[in-house]
């Protein structure tokens, strides 16, 4: 079984991911190490820059007992012009237990999946899905509010460009929350009833911002950085709309300055963003172990 995106996983899947990741967000904390992937192998191809993500899966993979293993893709034969596929059969054929892969290109991980014979996890690919930030996301949330269901989740920013967007109005509303999608026009997908951020933080739950991904834009922002902040971004003012107990989310890496204000972003009482790092890691931790076990 592969994971490479929302929908290619069951509800039943979903729960099992989501119960487990408390389990060891728990033995994390108190620092309990697991034997479940005692002598095996995880490769992690990362094509594209990765802090959080690729330190997450490694950290995961550690504290299963498996073994994390890193292509250096700056340093690979992908740079003497190897193809995708003989990268893949060269990979496979070393028989790893389990392989991540972030690609710029949408669909990479999917190709990757038709050759490997082992699990597939999807890290995030192009504009397409970051199905493991979803994940941790609901079980940052339901860890907070103690349930999903009923709750409204504003995501805000540049949403034609977000995988995680995508991923997350795949996931939420399976687990019952209500996904509202806002940002200036041209940051919304065709398609899209537009959205002010204002309009979508109205007594929102949680308020999600995304990063403006500038590596992703064909030409650089009308709005100078101040002023997206003023129009779109999350300011202590702005986000005074939400509901009064509102929890703030960032996939990161965060644009400060822009898309949100530090002050929010530091608030000790509002921001759930260092714990969306922690629950990463323990959300990654029960992906590998239904996978790979
Ligand atoms: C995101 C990504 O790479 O898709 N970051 C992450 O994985 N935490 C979001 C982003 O790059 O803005």
């Amino acid at each position: 079984m592969d994971l490479l995106s929302i929908d290619s996983l069951g509800d039943d899947q979903i729960a099992t991911i989501l119960d487990r990741a408390d389990v060891h967000f728990a033995a994390n904390r108190a620092r309990q190490a697991s034997s479940a992937l005692t002598g095996r192998v995880v490769f992690n191809l990362f094509y594209e820059n990765s802090t959080r993500t690729a330190m997450s899966f490694a950290t995961a993979a550690h504290r299963l007992g498996a073994a994390p293993v890193f292509l250096p893709v700056e340093q690979s034969s992908i740079k003497k012009g190897e193809t995708f596929e003989d990268t893949a059969r060269t990979l496979n054929a070393m028989r790893p237990d389990a392989l991540i892969i972030r690609h710029r290109e949408n669909g990479a991980p999917a190709a990757m999946a038709l050759v490997m014979d082992c699990p597939v996890i999807n890290a995030g690919d192009g504009t397409n899905e970051h199905p493991t930030q979803a994940l941790l996301d609901a079980a940052t949330i339901r860890q907070h509010f103690g349930r999903l269901n009923g709750l409204k989740v504003a995501i805000c920013g540049d949403i034609r460009h977000s995988r995680v967007a995508r991923s997350n109005a795949a996931l939420l509303p399976r687990l019952g929350a209500t996904v509202r999608l806002a940002g200036p026009p041209e940051f919304l997908p065709d398609g899209l009833t537009p959205l002010s951020v204002d309009d979508a933080i109205a007594g929102a739950d949680v308020v999600m911002m995304l990063r403006i991904q500038r590596e992703r834009l064909e030409a650089d922002l009308d709005d100078g950085p101040g002023e997206y902040l003023e129009r779109h971004g999350l300011t202590a003012e702005r986000l005074a709309r939400a509901a009064p107990h509102a929890a703030v989310m960032h996939p990161g890496p965060m644009n400060r300055g822009i898309e949100i204000e530090s002050a929010v972003a530091d608030d000790p009482e509002r921001s759930l963003i260092t714990l969306q790092v922690e629950m990463g890691v323990a959300v990654r931790m029960a992906c590998l172990e239904l996978l790979a076990v």
